[in-house]
């Protein structure tokens, strides 16, 4: 073998050791490169006679050439091994079972709640939403609650920052602040009307959403929905709210039979007041009491703060709980089901 063949097989052998194109590359420039050993030996000819040169420049480009095909062979390896990498990566086994992705459904609480809102809605009353961080007036005096009223102590409402200490803010304990709210609203939109002595529209609203107390047990929970209702106009009476109430359960509960009882109660934003109950002639709970929400008609106090003459307007109010709804609904026995996300419990409401 002489030296030319030598010089090939070298590069052959440098070109298989480089694992990479980039080493490939430098690999590469040690023979055919500016200051290669094939460019060093055309460069060393010069001093050879014309005949010499023949001879000796065929056998340096054969040389070349059979270096050049080594590279690019040693090229076209390394962009298999490449793509073969990249394929191998990427294999996607096609008989694998697919990936799930769980369907969501919502909250049984959110079910009752659009049932609430559909209903009602049916019946011509709007939506409001209100804050859930509420201030003392809205919560409690607006709502002609006493200054010692228990239900203002420490032991069973949330205080939170912000206010002072005479007007402390606080999470709203009821839906009963969006009745202020909503009506002082509504009176606003029609101030110049009810100025000029020609009356309003009737407020007729319900108010869905969250309610805190310090309370939690198997039927409690810091945290609960409540839903208000409110109907306001010149006539309205508690006849009214009784059809509208009985209506409401009957339809809620699919039950044309089911029976509803007022049974006389207190609260200081109701006058008279009563706890609703219902009972169902059918199924698992026929026969029992169930107490579903607190009503009355709305005390005088109440309307003067919502900017209307007590002389003038009437009606009545109510809060449900649309928790104990959905437990009557679905036979839940536990509330805190509800909020403890487990996916085994909300996935049956789908
Ligand atoms: N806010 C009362 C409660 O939380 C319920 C209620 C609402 C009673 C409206 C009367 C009128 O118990």
């Amino acid at each position: 073998m002489n030296e030319l063949d030598n010089l090939a097989e070298a590069a052959r052998a440098e070109f298989a050791q480089a694992a990479t194109p980039a080493d490939l590359e430098n690999a590469k420039a040690r023979y055919l490169g500016k200051s290669g050993r094939i460019t060093e030996l055309m460069k060393g000819m010069a001093a050879l006679s014309v005949d010499e040169k023949k001879t000796r420049g065929a056998a340096i480009n054969l040389a070349k050439q059979a270096i050049e095909s080594a590279l690019s062979q040693r090229r076209q390896a390394l962009a298999d091994a490449e793509l073969d990498a990249q394929l191998k990566a990427e294999a996607l086994d096609v008989s694998l079972p697919g990936r799930q992705r769980g369907a969501g459904g919502l909250h049984p609480v959110s079910l009752t709640l659009e049932r609430i809102e559909a209903i009602f809605g049916s019946m011509g009353f709007e939506v409001a939403e209100g804050p859930e961080i509420e201030s003392d007036w809205f919560n409690f005096t607006a709502l002609n609650t006493p200054e010692d009223h228990p239900a203002r102590s420490m032991h069973d409402t949330f205080y939170v920052e912000g206010g002072s200490a005479k007007a402390p803010n606080l999470l709203r304990t009821h839906t009963s602040p969006m009745q202020i709210r909503h009506a002082v609203q509504h009176v606003k939109r029609h101030r110049a009307a009810l100025d000029a002595g020609q009356g309003m529209p009737e407020i007729r609203v319900i108010a869905p959403g969250r309610t805190y107390r310090v309370d939690s047990d198997a039927t409690h929970s810091p945290m609960f929905h409540q839903c208000e209702g409110l109907w306001i106009g010149e006539n309205v009476s508690f006849k009214d709210l009784k059809v509208v109430f009985t209506d409401f359960c009957r339809t809620f509960f699919e039950s044309g039979d089911l029976v509803l009882r007022f049974r006389p109660s207190f609260f200081p934003f109701t006058e008279p007041s009563a706890e609703i109950d219902i009972q169902f002639q059918s199924g698992p709970l026929a026969g029992r009491w169930l107490e579903v929400a607190g009503s009355g008609q709305v005390h005088p106090n109440v309307v003067r703060n919502m900017g209307l003459d007590p002389e003038r307007y009437i009606g009545f109010a109510f809060g449900m709980g649309p928790d104990r709804l959905t437990m009557l609904r679905y036979g839940v026995n536990d509330l805190r089901l509800f909020f403890d996300g487990d996916v085994r419990f909300l996935s049956q409401f789908r």
